[in-house]
Parts: structure tokens; C-alpha cells; sequence
């Protein structure tokens, strides 16, 4: 008999990791595995799960969509679902925010907003405005172009030579302040390092891509609204597109529907992905204002957008994102979000007096506590330690090197998410 293939998992290494953990089904906020154990996903299965595991009305929404039109070529054709989803979306995003461009991810919703903000100054005739900004600590995907926005990491290192050039400005990272400042004297002196790119370079400069507000994988930086705020007047009287890729930050998770809404701007260029489809099917979004959109409409059929993945639109994955709105809409989903963020807040005061704790950071409904470490980053050898013991505890958390993190999904119950905190305790107060 021949055995199957293995399969290759991601961000895993095949002998220093341990073995996956086959899961047998998922239900609310957790996971049931093979072997009879009950795990909270305390991550939200790598952020994208909103409502809850196996949502029924997200699931009915997919088979109801199957027996109709699974999917369809969306060049030259459309369907129901996403012109619904189209028009749902509408009233969450910002006006200024008028079309959309569908893919299949967060990493090619990036991919898509940086080929637009290029060809849009090729368009306009203007093609030495070609370069881009991004943040330190920033990450936006593993695709190739994602990779180069997204900062030096061990998931880039070996890739420095498929990489193009960035413009790499401050975070506003206030734990390990890039100026120096302390927060009761801070006056966002971090933005400079942008303003003076901007002065000295805008007009070679097409875009400024940043996660708004929370960076994710580069370990749960939460910006001050003050920052975003100055970056869009910065880019916009530097004729820079802003590119705000939310495909973390998106459908709730900083306590509004975008995290761009808490700075009350509007970017450029808008991605989401994650939450979208509540978490059921892969689908990323770049939005546009029609002042971009319009650069790529002309009498030349080379300022034509020729960008596409074959299930660009898929109609199931729209019919997961009506579905998804839908509950936005009919359940008290925002106080749910308010409940996380409360608990958050009180856990993370007990978290904060703790010596073995150097900062604790937190946004909506994400919460970030970076540990004391002698080898503080993703690969700091507290990692393991604690990913297994969270785990032995019931708990799923994938720490970000010395940074642990919480994010879940937004059913999940005051009393499990308790519980995900008091294992956190337990856990510095065993092994650090
Ligand atoms: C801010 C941000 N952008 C882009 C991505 C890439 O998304 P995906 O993994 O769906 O390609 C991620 C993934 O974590 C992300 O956090």
C-alpha cells in the first residue's frame, strides 16, 4: 500500500514543532480535537473567525449559494452575491471609498493596492512616482510584493533577493520608542521620520502602505490615533496615495467596524480579507476611491487594470460575506466586542504589575502582553515554552515570539475568556 502525502504546514517546522493536532470540528469559540479535548481559540484561527465556529447561518448561506452558482468567471461576468456583497459593504466603509477589486487574500488585497497606486501615477503620466513607504515592524503577507512592504523578518530573511526596495519609516511603537520619548512627553516626534521621506522624496513616492493603528504579526504595536491621523495629512499634501491594509484591523476588532474610522480618515486604498467572510472561505478586497478608479479609465485600453485570480468574486465566499453582515446587523455584535474589550481591560491592569511583564498594549478586542525576555522577537526562546503550555491548558495561543496575544473570537463567553487569562498567569508565574 502506498501512503498518502504529507502535508506541509504553514509557519511549521517538521521536526522542531510539535505534531498538528487533528481537530474533529469547531463550534462557538472551540475547537473539539480527535482525541476528546475541548481548546479555546483564544486567535481566532489566525484572526479571521468572528461569530463563532461552524456559524449556522454563515454555513446555510454557503449551501443555500452551492445548489445555486458556485462561482463564475467575473471578467465580462457578474452574480448576485457579490453585487449583494457590494452593496452591504457599503454602508460600513467610507463614503469616499467607491469601488471595489475582489481577490483571494489579505497577502493579494495587498498585492492589488500597490499595483494600483503604481499604475495609477503610470497612468497619470507620472511614472517616476513609483516607490513605496512602509513601517517598521509592518507585515502585510507572503506573497512576493507583500513580503517587500512588509519589515526584515525571519519569514523574509531568505527572500531578501525577491524583495524590491522600500522606503521603511518610524512605527510608533511607544514601548521601544525609535525617538526616545516617554509617553507623558510624547508629541508623536515618530512621524517626522515619515514627514521628512515625504519632503524629500514624494515625488518619486506612489504610496504609504500601513496596518492602521494595531501592526499584527510584527507583535501587536498599538499606534496612538494621533499617528494615523498625521500620516493621512501627510500623504495627502504629498500627493502619496495611503494605502490602510485592514485585513486584521477589519470588521470590529479595534472596537469599530475599521480601524481608519477610529482616526475618522479615509485611505485610498482600502484591504480586507480575515473577517470578511467571517472567518468560512478566503477572500480579500481592495477598495478604491474614484479618484483612483478613474486614472484607469481612459480611451487607451493600457491604463486597463490586467490584474486577476481565477476566483476572484467567488460566489460562495460572497454569499459567507452577506452572510457575515447580515449578522453585523441582526445581533448585538458591538457589545460583544465592548464585553471583550471591558475584560480586556481589567485583566491586563492585573497583567501590567506583574515584574516578569514589560508592556502590555491593548485595542478593542485584541489584547498584547510582551514578556521580559533576554531574546525579545519572534524567534525568542520563550515561544515554545509557552505555546505548549497554553496548550496543555486547553488554550490556543500562538505567541508572537515574547509577545502574547489575545484575540477572540467575538462569541466567545466573559467566563472562557477569563479563563484564557487566568491560564496566561499561570503560565508567566511557571516559567518565567
Ligand atoms: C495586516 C495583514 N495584512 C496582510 C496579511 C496577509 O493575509 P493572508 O494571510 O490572508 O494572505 C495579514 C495576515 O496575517 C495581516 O495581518
Amino acid at each position: 500500500m502506498t501512503s498518502p502525502l504529507k502535508i506541509w504546514h504553514p509557519f511549521t517546522h517538521r521536526w522542531l514543532d510539535p505534531a498538528p493536532i487533528p481537530v474533529a470540528k469547531a463550534e462557538g469559540a472551540f475547537l473539539y480535537t480527535a482525541d476528546g479535548r475541548r481548546i479555546i481559540d483564544a486567535i481566532s484561527s489566525w484572526w479571521v473567525n468572528l461569530h463563532g465556529h461552524a456559524h449556522p447561518r454563515i454555513a446555510a448561506a454557503i449551501a443555500a449559494q452551492a445548489h445555486k452558482l458556485e462561482h463564475v468567471i467575473l471578467a465580462g461576468f457578474t452574480q448576485e452575491a457579490a453585487e449583494e456583497l457590494a452593496e452591504r459593504l457599503r454602508p460600513w466603509v467610507a463614503p469616499a471609498l467607491q469601488h471595489l477589486f475582489f481577490s483571494d487574500d489579505g497577502s493579494t488585497a495587498v498585492e492589488v493596492a500597490l499595483k494600483l497606486a503604481v499604475q495609477y501615477f503610470q497612468n497619470l503620466e507620472q511614472p517616476e512616482k513609483c516607490e513605496i513607504v512602509a513601517l517598521e515592524h509592518g507585515y502585510h503577507g507572503d506573497t512576493a510584493g507583500a513580503m517587500s512592504v512588509s519589515d526584515d523578518s525571519p519569514f523574509t530573511e531568505p527572500f531578501r533577493c525577491l524583495r524590491f526596495p522600500v522606503h521603511r519609516a518610524h512605527s510608533a511603537y511607544c514601548y521601544r520608542c525609535p525617538v526616545g520619548k516617554k509617553p507623558e512627553t510624547c508629541q508623536i516626534e515618530c512621524v517626522q521620520h515619515l514627514e521628512s521621506l515625504l519632503a524629500e522624496r514624494g515625488s518619486q513616492i506612489a504610496a504609504v502602505i500601513v496596518e492602521p493603528l494595531l501592526q499584527g504579526a510584527g507583535g501587536m504595536i498599538v499606534h496612538p490615533v494621533e499617528f494615523l491621523k498625521r500620516v493621512r495629512a501627510l500623504t495627502a499634501r504629498h500627493d502619496v496615495l495611503l494605502i490602510a491594509d485592514e485585513v486584521l484591523t477589519g470588521f470590529g476588532r479595534t472596537g469599530k467596524m475599521f480601524a481608519c474610522d477610529l482616526a475618522n480618515i479615509a485611505p485610498d486604498l482600502m484591504c480586507i480579507s480575515k473577517g470578511v467572510t467571517g472567518g468560512f472561505l478566503p477572500m480579500g478586497v481592495t477598495l478604491s476611491t474614484d479618484r483612483v478608479e478613474a486614472a484607469f479609465c481612459s480611451e487607451n485600453r493600457l491604463h486597463t487594470f490586467y490584474h486577476g485570480h481565477s476566483y476572484t468574486g467567488n460566489a460562495l465566499a460572497c454569499a459567507a460575506a452577506n452572510a457575515n453582515l447580515q449578522i453585523f446587523e441582526d445581533e448585538p455584535v458591538f457589545d460583544r466586542i465592548a464585553t471583550i474589550a471591558r475584560i480586556h481591560g481589567q485583566r491586563l491592569v492585573e497583567l501590567r504589575s506583574m515584574p516578569q511583564v514589560g508592556d502590555v498594549r491593548q485595542i478593542g478586542t485584541v489584547a498584547a502582553i510582551e514578556l521580559r525576555a533576554d531574546d525579545p522577537g519572534y524567534l525568542s526562546a520563550l515561544r515554545p515554552k509557552l505555546y505548549g503550555f497554553f496548550l496543555d491548558r486547553g488554550v490556543l495561543l500562538r505567541p508572537l515570539g515574547n509577545v502574547v496575544y489575545v484575540l477572540p473570537p467575538y462569541i466567545i463567553e466573559p467566563d472562557d475568556l477569563h479563563r484564557v487569562y487566568d491560564v496566561i498567569i499561570e503560565t508567566i508565574e511557571t516559567l518565567l
